[in-house]
Order: C-alpha cells, then sequence, then structure tokens
C-alpha cells in the first residue's frame, strides 16, 4: 500500500496510474473516492474486484463541471438548475446515458442512466483534470462496510488492492454526496447525504421519496442499490437512539446530555451540532469498533437537515446483515 501526501507531483502520478488502468484512492469533500478511469471495463472490473462489491450496484462518475457531465448524461432542465446551484459540490445526479456515452456498462451496471457528480475538493479536481477522463469511483471502503474519511480508513480497508491513496487530510462533509434522480420531471431523492433535502427543494421545489421498501419485491434491481437496508456496517452490533446504554456497550453520543456511562464514549458533537456530528461519523463508528464492544448503543439525533443523512446511515448500519449489496 503506498500513501502519499496530496502534492502537485503526487497528483500527476495518480494521474497516470489512473490513465494506465490502475486504481487510486484520493479525497473528496465528501468521502475517500476509490477511482478508475470511468471509460475503461477492466478498469472498472477491478472496483468491484477490490471492494467485493456486487455488480449490479453502480458506480458515481466524477467530472470536474456540467459541461463535460452533459458529454456523459442528459441534463433536463431541472438538472442544469441543480447543477448551476449545488456543482461543484457534494450532489450527485442520476440521468440518462448520453447517446455515446463513452462510460463503461459495468460502471452503470448495465442501466440505461449514470450518476454524475462534480466534486468541490481541490484534489480531486486536480486529479480528475490531469487523468483527462471521467473517474468512477465508490466510496474507498470494503463493499457494505464504515465509509473511508481518511486515507488510514482507505489503507486499512483496501490497501493492497489500490495502486496510491492519495491523502488530502479527513473530509470536510464526512457523509456521501446526496444522490438525486432527475430523469423524470420530478427530482426523486436516491439517498440523503451532504446537501439537504431542504436546500435542493428551495432549488427544485419538492421532491419525492424513493423509500427502500418500493422496490423490495426485486432485491437485485432496486431503484437505488445503495437503499439496501445493511450498510455503512461496522463489525460491531449498532443499536438507535439509546437513552440508557448497557454496560459492555460503547456510546455513540451526541449532544450536551450524555447519560452516565462505564465503557468506549465519542460524542460527535457535544454542543448539537449535525455539521460537526457527519464530519465525525465514520471515523467514531470505526473508532468504537476498533475498542472491542459487541454492540454500539447510539443516542438519538435529530431527523432535521443533516440528521436525515445521519440517521440514514445509522439505520442501515443496525439493519440486519443478510442482504449484501453494500457500496
Ligand atoms: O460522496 C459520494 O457520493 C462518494 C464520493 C467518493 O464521491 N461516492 C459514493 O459512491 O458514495 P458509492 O458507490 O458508495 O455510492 C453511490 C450510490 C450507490 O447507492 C449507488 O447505488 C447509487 O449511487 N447509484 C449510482 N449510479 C446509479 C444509477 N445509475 N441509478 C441509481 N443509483 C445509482
Ligand atoms: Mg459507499
Amino acid at each position: 500500500m503506498s500513501v502519499h501526501a496530496a502534492t502537485p507531483d503526487a497528483v500527476a502520478r495518480a494521474a497516470a496510474l489512473l490513465r494506465g488502468g490502475r486504481l487510486v484512492a484520493f479525497p473528496t469533500e465528501t468521502v475517500y473516492g476509490l477511482g478508475a478511469d470511468a471509460t475503461d471495463g477492466r478498469a472498472v472490473a477491478e472496483i468491484f474486484e477490490a471492494k467485493g462489491r456486487p455488480r449490479f450496484n453502480p458506480l458515481i462518475v466524477h467530472v470536474t463541471d456540467a459541461a463535460w457531465a452533459g458529454e456523459i448524461g442528459v441534463l433536463q432542465p431541472v438538472a442544469r438548475k441543480l447543477a448551476e446551484a449545488f456543482w461543484p459540490g457534494p450532489l450527485t445526479l442520476v440521468v440518462a446515458r448520453a447517446p455515446g456515452c463513452p462510460v463503461a456498462e459495468l460502471a452503470t451496471a448495465g442501466l440505461d442512466t449514470v450518476a454524475l457528480r462534480v466534486p468541490s475538493h481541490a484534489v480531486a479536481r486536480a486529479l480528475i483534470e490531469a487523468a483527462g477522463v471521467p473517474v468512477a469511483a465508490p466510496s474507498a471502503n470494503r463493499s457494505g462496510h464504515v465509509s473511508a474519511t481518511t486515507a488510514q480508513h482507505v489503507a486499512a480497508d483496501l490497501g493492497p488492492h489500490v495502486a496510491m491513496i492519495l491523502d488530502g487530510g479527513p473530509c470536510e462533509h464526512g457523509i456521501e454526496s446526496t444522490v438525486l434522480d432527475v430523469t423524470g420531471a420530478v427530482p426523486r431523492l436516491l439517498r440523503p447525504g451532504a446537501v439537504t433535502t431542504a436546500a435542493i427543494e428551495r432549488v427544485a421545489g419538492a421532491l419525492t421519496t424513493a423509500a427502500t421498501g418500493e422496490t423490495a419485491n426485486d432485491p437485485r434491481r432496486p431503484a437505488s442499490p445503495g437503499l439496501l437496508a445493511s450498510h455503512y456496517a461496522p463489525g460491531a452490533a449498532v443499536r438507535l437512539d439509546v437513552t440508557a446504554p448497557r454496560p459492555g456497550e460503547a456510546l455513540l453520543a451526541f449532544g450536551p446530555a450524555v447519560p452516565a456511562h462505564d465503557g468506549p464514549c465519542r460524542n460527535l458533537s457535544p454542543t448539537g451540532d449535525l455539521r460537526e456530528a457527519a464530519a465525525a461519523l465514520f471515523s467514531a463508528l470505526r473508532e468504537l469498533d476498533a475498542s472491542g464492544a459487541r454492540c454500539i448503543a447510539v443516542m438519538p439525533i435529530p431527523a432535521q437537515g443533516l440528521g436525515e443523512a445521519i440517521r440514514d446511515r445509522l439505520g442501515r448500519a443496525a439493519a440486519p446483515r443478510d442482504c449484501d449489496g453494500g457500496s
């Protein structure tokens, strides 16, 4: 495994590796991504191998601006409006593949849609720019496991499978991009994330949502495979909305009123700040998992704003682990 500070020289070498069909992990403003040249089916196949990711789960394709995105997918008026408001930034738009779309079929799992994202992180942008190819990148964790928000997390999960890990320090948001299906007239929320529903609705009007149950009759072809129940899972069991932790549990706390507790404890935000909590979430889960506790008890977290995405991830971390479609 090779972790390198994201200097201009390291970014140039990483871009050359990408062009040569290798995998490179890189920081984004949300979480670390495991990148490959999206136009190279063999390189994309390596992503699925490295993560142990089911091949029916499509990848997000990263580019540096909306004009480039428009060569890959068809941006309808509502998609353009959202792109203008939120790109570069943590919003992913699922659109129809454009005629002549250069992205490998495997990256989109054979679907006629493609998920597009324009990251704001300077290292991610420099890397994609230098590679000169769209970069397919899921979160850089083992499939179904907790996402990686530091280069060290990536090394621990995927080290031997990655040609190079660019270290850009901890990720700013710490929670993945919001995924919106904008193939229809009304945008549909596929995954809550770093851009809140309220912020999107201010630009695009009311959203519809894809409840997990909607596609439960066909778990191999969910509207968005990231909706599968078990996901973001640490090794320990996870118990939600806990006000009285049990002896032996690790405690994932939130806010100032923490119940008395003997075991390991991490507070996502002692002041109850949801941005701070999102940024700390995946590191805290990994840390409490490493404490050896059999169960992580999670204090209640409000569902407003970024709380929606935090609760979504924790709900999947707590779900029964019999359905492995994680990303
Ligand atoms: O913040 C992020 O989005 C990070 C960074 C690296 O950009 N990436 C990320 O990728 O979270 P991943 O693969 O862990 O999650 C992508 C989600 C999955 O739930 C996948 O099913 C969904 O996007 N997705 C991708 N393409 C899709 C498509 N064509 N239709 C519906 N859902 C799609
Ligand atoms: Mg993921």
